[in-house]
């Protein structure tokens, strides 16, 4: 949907970038901006910084920024139709009626119509389960304990073993073979013709937080290969974003998760009043899935299966975990495989023991480490506390990571302070090898790189103090016009700037930087308008002024003699050299005046 910019800046205006970035980042004022910590990479001082006056943030440590719609598409993953919606209706503005592209409707159209066969499928495997037909399908799914209630709840089917009864059911309902095939559900053969995907299998619909299928698992009656088939990946069914049980266990109000490897453990637990479990969808889990969980718990328990694969797996979610900002802890299953089995052999009870008992996280890797090990052998129990030293720094929390310390000292015996020199030593190691990675880089760059970094810099300075000084436009248009602009984004920028300050309004770089399409470009146009020399007195800020603007129109004329030279326009070149000598000029009067 197009907007008109007017609108665009209207909702822009009216929502204070301030007030919209403190509801999500604790904000301190700090001269005439305000600082936080920037919530879009790990960092224990502040160097996100919010202009009340410029409209805009940017972080000096990672350099993101942008203005207020780009804040929310980076911190709530919005698109730009949503920013814009959020923010008109925080400010009370009514957008008009949304109209969809005829590419967007096509789209929408299309999810929706999957949705529906999706629904049609489900169905049909359902009634066939119930049906005489299903007989095999029904005793081997109560044969592993479930109840009727159970397989209604979460909706099992059965696919039967004609191999295209599904499809001439969905024909039936006149749903065309193109959308049928886009489903995964049918396949299409041209000598077989088409035939279902699924056969002689029960079926466990994949729904989505809203109860709507986006996708079927069917596993085999027994012991068949693939244990498990699962729909292909379709514009509804995402697997790295998707949790099987999700739309249940968000309203179990527990606020933690449960989360298994298996459809059977997510039906077994729910069934055993463990209903806040889910599954991820036979795949590795994502930060994406970690995302979606973050919204409705605070903790996660991993409830994997306790072989070897299922440790391993363990291992590779916690970090995702971590990062999403959930806290995660470890089920111990043993001497069973599973949650399914658990519950078979001892009950709800004792796995809700098992729950209480789960341990943190990051014991639970230390506790894995420690199997690598011989710790009679003080070489590799050096090594084991060094491996620990170094998993410790994940915390930079300075109190976090002293209180597992002192834990893990407690638990393995070993002295605090003993501990707290390993993990000072493989820190300071660590930021020696970036600082070192950092200093090879600077030394790779070339004078000319140090050159150009410098003229940018100016640049950039020069339009920050255009958005920060309204009556500086008037003092320097005379000298200076986007032309002279030459390093990166600067010349777009300034050439948006300056027009805005000829049509009589202030410099808006938020709404410059709404002009850029990508978030790249976004961020920046914002750093162009955060350059800083710290804190300069009036005198100071004078003399900085005056060479800076010395400085680029020095570079820009030198280019452009340089220009004129090789393409031998003896004119333009006497012009050139005026202007060079009265830029010195000026430039005496103004250092000194
Ligand atoms: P049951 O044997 O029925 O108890 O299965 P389970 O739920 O315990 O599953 P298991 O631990 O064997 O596997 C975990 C998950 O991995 C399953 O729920 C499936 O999503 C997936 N999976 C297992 N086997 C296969 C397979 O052969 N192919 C595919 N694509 N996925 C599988
Ligand atoms: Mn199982």
């Amino acid at each position: 949907m197009y907007y008109p910019e007017e609108l665009v800046e209207e909702v822009r205006e009216r929502n204070d970038i301030v007030d919209v970035i403190g509801g999500y980042v604790r904000l301190k004022r700090s001269g005439a901006n305000y600082m936080g910590l920037c919530p879009f990479h790990n960092e224990k001082s502040p160097s996100f910084s919010v202009s009340g006056t410029k409209q805009m943030y940017h972080c000096f440590g990672c350099g993101v920024g942008g203005n207020v719609f780009t804040f929310l598409m980076e911190y709530e993953n919005y698109t730009f139709a949503e920013a814009l919606k959020v923010l008109a209706e925080r400010a009370g503005i009514r957008l008009p009626e949304e109209e969809y592209s005829a590419e967007a409707r096509r789209q929408a159209d299309l999810r929706s119509r999957l949705l529906e066969v999706n629904k049609e499928a489900g169905r049909y495997y359902y009634y066939q389960l119930k049906s005489e037909r299903g007989g095999n399908a029904w005793s081997y799914l109560t044969g592993r304990g479930l109840t009727d209630q159970t397989i209604a709840h979460f909706g099992l089917g059965y696919a039967g073993r004609l191999g295209n009864e599904l499809y001439r059911y969905l024909k039936g309902k006149g749903y065309p073979d193109e959308l049928l095939v886009k489903s995964g559900l049918i396949t299409v053969d041209e000598k077989r013709g088409a035939a279902d995907k699924f056969w002689n299998r029960v079926m466990f619909p994949i729904m989505d937080v809203n109860n709507r299928v986006i996708g079927f698992g069917g596993r085999v009656m027994g012991d068949g290969m693939p244990k498990y088939l699962n729909s292909p990946e379709t514009p509804i069914f995402d697997k790295s974003r998707s949790l099987y049980g999700l739309n249940y266990a968000r309203q179990s109000r527990k606020n933690s998760i449960l989360l298994c490897e298996g459809y059977m453990d997510v039906i077994a637990l729910h069934q055993a009043g463990f209903t806040n479990a889910a599954a991820s969808l036979g795949t590795a889990f994502t930060g994406l899935q970690a995302a979606l969980l973050s919204r409705y718990a605070k903790e996660v328990y991993l409830t994997y299966d306790s072989d070897e694969a299922g440790v391993k797996a363990a291992l590779r979610a916690i970090p995702i975990l971590r990062e999403a900002g959930l806290t995660a802890k470890v089920i111990n299953m043993k001497p069973y495989k599973d949650p399914d089995e658990f519950i078979k052999a001892l009950g709800a009870e004792a796995f809700g023991k098992r729950i209480q008992e789960a341990v943190n996280s990051f014991y639970f890797e230390i506790d894995v480490l420690r199997e690598q090990f011989n710790l009679e052998d003080p070489e590799e129990k050096t090594r084991f506390f060094n491996e620990i030293a170094k998993k410790l720094l994940v915390f930079t929390e300075e109190l976090e990571r002293n209180n597992y310390m002192e834990a893990i000292a407690r638990r393995y015996q070993v002295s605090y302070d003993n501990l707290r020199r390993l993990v000072n030593r493989q820190g300071a190691m660590q930021s020696v090898v970036i600082r070192s990675d950092r200093r090879e880089r600077r030394q790779e760059n070339t004078k000319k790189d140090k050159a150009r970094e410098g003229m940018m810099q100016s640049q950039s300075l020069l339009l920050t103090w255009l958005a920060e000084d309204g009556e500086l436009f008037g003092r320097i248009r005379e000298i200076i016009s986007p032309k002279d602009f030459t390093e990166g984004l600067c010349r777009e920028v300034a050439e948006m700037a300056f027009r805005q300050c000829e049509s009589g309004g202030p410099l808006r770089p938020a709404d410059l930087i709404s002009r850029f399409e990508s978030k790249e470009e976004q961020a920046q146009a914002a750093e162009l308008f955060s350059a800083s020399l710290g804190e300069l007195s009036g005198r100071g800020r004078e003399k900085a002024l005056a060479e800076t603007v010395y400085r680029i129109k020095k570079n820009s004329l030198d280019a452009e003699s340089r220009r004129a030279a090789e393409s031998g326009d003896g004119q333009a070149l006497q012009r050139i050299i005026m202007e060079q000598a009265n830029l010195r000029k000026l430039h005496i009067s103004l250092k000194n005046g």
